[in-house]
Order: C-alpha cells, then sequence, then structure tokens
C-alpha cells in the first residue's frame, strides 16, 4: 500500500456535521480533497457553512483572506462517486447505519484504486463487520474524529482484525501531521472514549434517581451534582450540562449501542431517566429543554453547595469511571498513554484517569468500589482484576 504524504488526494463521504469538518481539516493540511454528498442540499449548506467559519476566522484574525481562499479551493464539493477515483484515503461520515455503510464501502471499492486506503468515522459500529462486506478487508480502518472536528484534537485510529498490519501507522502518522492528538484503539464497542465516559453520565444520573445521601430531585439535584465534579473534580462541565449540550438523542444512542454491543453487560446499562427525555424530544439546548430548562423564562437552579457531599458524590463518579479505564487497559483496549490522552483531549477531563488512580490511591478506588459493590448487590460496581492487583500491590501504573 502506497505511503500517505502531503499530496495524498483525501475523500470524505457525507457532508453533514462530521464530514464538512473533517474536509476542512484535510484542506487545511494542504490535501486536495473531496467532500461528496448525495444529498444537495446538504452539499451546499456545507459549502456556504465553511465559506461562512473561514470568513469569521478571517475576521478574527486566525487566517488571511488569501489562505482562507487558498484552502477552500483545495475542496472539491460533489455528489459523484467517480471523483472518488484518484483518492488514496477515504473517511466515510454517513449515515449511522450498518447496512447502508456496507453498500457505500462496496460501492467505493468499485471506483477507487487497489492501494486507496477507507476508513469510517463510526462512533458505534465495529469496523470488522464494515470490513466484511468489503472485497479488500485489510485496506479498511476506523479513523473517529470528535465534534467539531476541526477543534477536537483527539483522533482514535482503529484496525479491524483484518486491517493490514502497517496500516494503523501509517493513518496515525498522517493523522498527527494534521496537528491531531492520535491514540490507537482496539475495535471493541465505544473504542476509548465513548466507552470510558460512559460512566460520568450513567453514575451520575444514577445518583440523581436515587436522591442519593439527600440530593435534592430536579433540576436543583442536577446542578448539586454538576457542581461537586466541577468544584472537586476539575472537570470543566458537569454530567448533567454536558449531556444537553450533546444532545440526549445522540447521548442515549451511544449509550445503548455500547450497552448492546458489550451483551448487556450492567456496567453499561442505560438509565431510564434518559430513555424518557429522549422519547419526550428533551434534547437539551438543541430543543430547548433537557435535564434543565433552557427556554427565555427559565431561573437557574442553584446548587447545593455542600462541599462534604460534593466530595461524596465525585467519590463515586470518579471510581466508576478509574475503573472503566483499568479494565480497559486490562483487557488491551489501548496503552496507558493513548487511555489517558483520550479522556484529556477528546472529553476535556483535567487528567487521565489512570494519572487520576495514581494520585488518589488505587486502594481507595478499590474501596469505594467493593462498599457500593456491598451495598447494592450489582455487577456494575464489580471492580477490576487489574485494579484489586495494583491496590494489592500497592504499586501505581505511573511508575
Ligand atoms: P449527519 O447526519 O450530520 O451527516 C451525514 C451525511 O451523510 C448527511 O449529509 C447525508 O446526506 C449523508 N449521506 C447519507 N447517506 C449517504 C450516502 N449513501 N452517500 C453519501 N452521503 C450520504 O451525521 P454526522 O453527525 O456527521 O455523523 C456521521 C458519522 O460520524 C456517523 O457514523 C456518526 O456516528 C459519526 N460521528 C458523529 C459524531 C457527532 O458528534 N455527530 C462524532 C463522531 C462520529
Amino acid at each position: 500500500m502506497k505511503e500517505l504524504t502531503k499530496t495524498s488526494i483525501i475523500g470524505v463521504i457525507g457532508a453533514g456535521t462530521m464530514g464538512s469538518g473533517i474536509a476542512q481539516v484535510a484542506a487545511t493540511a494542504g490535501h486536495t480533497t473531496v467532500l461528496l454528498d448525495t444529498n444537495s442540499t446538504v452539499l451546499q449548506k456545507a459549502e456556504a457553512g465553511m465559506k461562512a467559519t473561514f470568513s469569521k476566522l478571517v475576521e478574527k484574525g486566525k487566517f488571511t483572506a488569501e489562505r482562507s481562499t487558498e484552502i477552500i479551493s483545495k475542496i472539491k464539493f460533489s455528489s459523484s462517486l467517480m471523483d472518488f477515483a484518484t483518492c488514496d484515503l477515504i473517511i466515510e461520515a454517513i449515515v449511522e447505519d450498518l447496512t447502508v455503510k456496507q453498500n457505500v464501502f462496496a460501492e467505493i471499492e468499485s471506483i477507487v484504486t487497489p492501494d486507496c486506503i477507507i476508513a469510517s468515522n463510526t462512533s458505534s459500529l465495529s469496523i470488522t463487520s464494515i470490513a466484511a462486506a468489503c472485497s479488500h478487508p485489510s485496506r479498511i480502518i476506523g479513523i473517529h474524529f470528535f465534534n467539531p472536528a476541526p477543534l477536537m484534537p483527539l483522533v482514535e485510529v482503529i484496525p479491524a482484525i483484518t486491517t493490514g498490519e502497517l496500516l494503523s501507522d501509517k493513518v496515525k502518522t498522517l493523522l498527527t501531521s494534521w496537528g491531531k492528538s492520535v491514540v490507537l484503539a482496539k475495535d471493541t464497542p465505544g473504542f476509548i472514549v465513548n466507552r470510558l465516559a460512559r460512566s460520568y453520565y450513567g453514575e451520575s444520573i444514577r445518583i440523581h434517581e436515587e436522591g442519593w445521601e439527600g440530593i435534592p430531585a430536579g433540576q436543583k439535584g442536577f446542578a448539586t451534582i454538576d457542581w461537586a465534579l466541577k468544584e472537586v473534580g476539575g472537570f470543566k462541565m458537569g454530567p448533567f450540562e454536558l449531556m444537553d449540550l450533546i444532545g440526549n438523542d445522540i447521548n442515549y444512542k451511544v449509550t445503548e449501542t455500547v450497552w448492546t454491543q458489550f451483551f448487556y453487560d450492567a456496567r453499561y446499562k442505560p438509565s431510564l431517566t434518559q430513555k424518557r427525555l429522549f422519547e419526550a424530544k428533551r434534547f437539551g439546548k438543541k430543543s430547548g429543554a433537557g435535564y434543565y430548562d433552557y427556554s427565555a423564562t427559565a431561573i437557574k437552579p442553584e446548587p447545593l453547595m455542600d462541599r462534604a457531599l460534593a466530595e461524596k458524590i465525585f467519590m463515586r463518579v470518579i471510581s466508576m469511571l478509574i475503573n472503566e479505564s483499568v479494565d480497559a487497559l486490562y483487557l488491551n483496549v489501548a496503552s496507558r498513554d493513548d487511555l489517558d490522552t483520550a479522556v484529556c483531549n477528546g472529553v476535556n477531563y483535567p487528567k487521565g484517569l489512570l494519572k487520576w488512580c495514581d494520585e488518589i490511591g488505587a486502594d481507595k478506588i478499590l474501596n469505594s468500589l467493593v462498599a457500593l459493590h456491598e451495598t447494592y448487590l450489582e455487577e456494575r460496581y464489580r471492580p477490576s482484576v487489574l485494579l484489586r492487583k495494583v491496590a494489592a500491590g500497592k504499586t501505581k501504573f505511573y511508575s
């Protein structure tokens, strides 16, 4: 397979939220780029949106007008798959549907050269299942950007079990040259970030549902948990405000998919609270209501600013987060450094979870989980084998 260089031609299929962002990243890195969508309205919107983004960036002094014209002129907005014929790398960012993706991959393969690498930006499907429909599965790989692609530094590279041996390194080198922070993940549900971050939301919802330790019901309770995690943990956003920003439709679907793909492992079980919001179309900020009310007349709820309570909330949530990261390391989903980099650069956590475990102490995290397990007798609180080992040996992840 050919080397990927500055002169490689990049194809992006799907000109929605992710595809247009990815095309912008590729063109900014100097590549001739083809951005393709079957829907001409979407394509026109993508072109107009990109022009508007660049004029804002020019106004802010981030780019000169010449540079922005140069970048936009590198993108060919196309509705014909034939324009992919000369591409060296194609990144697919169409609708999240396995059959549709498999059909599109087969179509792409019938047009491109044998050397062309084809990647999927899927957040929840297995890369292996997409590759299985291809005649040359060794050239298929996952390249998972985060939203918004031009701003979020993280990219997860996911080889399928059928991916050619050297392909991950080639793709990593290219994406690094685009200024991205690149991590390697095993083809497992949620890859790294969407797996590790689940308990930030799930455990927080659970605490609220229980009214644990006297946490108030309703928005005051959401505000209390959000405040606790920002105040004690240093998270930039609390779980409820973050879910409302991501959208409860997207967040719920990701949770449900990860849970299903892990054969209904209790650790990833979605919550009825979020399902009901999803059913009521309370998606969050974009729909005017989610956990919080975003209407013009809404009154922002005040949290209970009880430091002792906040510390308990933090300990319960961080124990779950750390346990997940430790278990992902135990199961070789990614390396220690990649697991920690992923949460810092993909979801803006203030530090990597394994580093955090060292700071708090694996024994304290283990004790917290054992206590939760004893209280609830639920599988979701089972500590990772590796956490037990590290706690028993009084060792650290970073020696
Ligand atoms: P979107 O709905 O904004 O865009 C998808 C685009 O694909 C639409 O413009 C649609 O017209 C086009 N499309 C559908 N079928 C097509 C076909 N057969 N040929 C060409 N174009 C076709 O979706 P979004 O949010 O950009 O997601 C795209 C992919 O990226 C999905 O796999 C999603 O899971 C993944 N992803 C989404 C993230 C997000 O935050 N939105 C983050 C990371 C990954």
